[in-house]
């Protein structure tokens, strides 16, 4: 057990946090410009996640400092499997796991490009805040639906442009224009240099967008409760045919 003033003086090693996390009444974050996060988006959430994930396995790609990891262990997961590819925000997790006593939960350095090498799947799946901070995110999104996610998924993205989600036809005549001009019309903006003072916030889909780009990646969309986020589940193959990409380092 560590004594309050241990978890203060580690907090503020660790600092800055992006997770703000209440570890025994210490606060990681009590400044965060999102306000209360994570704990506000999961209130919005909570509902849609199964209340028993007992004898369930759970992957959280892109962990940060292991918010959702630490509610999905207390909803009893089997085990918890949680990724990052930053060494930093991975010893804020191992911090937060160890005062939340949450000996389930795995900590493991990964980017989600990789995710093959772990040959193995999982029950539930959260793929939350990470989507539009990489360079190639619907090959990350095909990737962890090829590789990974064996029924559910868990999926958030920063949304910009229109929130209609509007499905359009399958098909259209090379002489139709006017859907491109629709702002509903699937779009994803490209972000060169910055968005809110962040060089890796690289693409800002619109929600017609990731509803299309979930579908492309197989996934059948069962709730969203609010405009960012998603409950999908594993239904397709990514890009109908599926697309391959070849789980590198695992042996075969
Ligand atoms: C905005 S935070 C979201 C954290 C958490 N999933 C959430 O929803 O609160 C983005 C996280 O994705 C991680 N990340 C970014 N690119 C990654 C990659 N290629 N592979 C794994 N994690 C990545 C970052 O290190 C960071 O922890």
């Amino acid at each position: 057990m560590m004594t309050p003033e241990q978890i203060e003086r580690r907090v503020r090693e660790l600092a800055p946090w992006f997770h703000d996390l209440d570890l025994n009444g210490i606060r990681t974050a009590p400044n965060h410009f999102l306000g209360s996060y994570p704990l506000g988006l999961w209130e919005a959430i909570k509902h849609i996640v199964p209340a028993d994930l007992r004898g369930k396995t759970v992957l959280d790609v892109g962990c940060n400092a292991g918010f959702f990891s630490i509610e999905l262990s207390r909803r009893g997961a089997a085990r918890v499997l949680a990724v990052d590819y930053d060494e930093r925000y991975l010893e804020q997790a191992r911090l937060a796991v160890e005062v939340a006593g949450a000996e389930n939960i795995e900590l493991r350095k990964l980017s989600v490009y990789d995710v093959g090498q772990l040959g193995e799947r999982f029950d539930f799946v959260v793929f939350m805040g990470v989507f539009y901070h990489l360079r190639h995110p619907l090959l990350a999104l095909d990737l962890v639906r090829e590789h990974v996610v064996n029924d559910l998924l868990l999926f958030e993205s920063m949304c910009r442009g229109s929130t209609r989600a509007k499905r359009y036809a399958e098909d259209y005549p090379f002489e139709e224009l006017d859907i491109f001009e629709e702002p509903a019309y699937p779009k994803m903006h490209f972000i060169e240099q910055k968005y809110a003072a962040d060089q890796t916030n690289w693409w800002a889909p619109n929600v017609s967008c990731m509803e299309a780009m979930l579908r492309s990646s197989g996934f059948e969309l069962l709730q969203h409760p609010i405009p960012e986020v998603w409950l999908c589940r594993a239904a397709g193959k990514p890009g109908g045919e599926g697309a391959v990409y070849p789980a590198r380092g695992v042996r075969r």
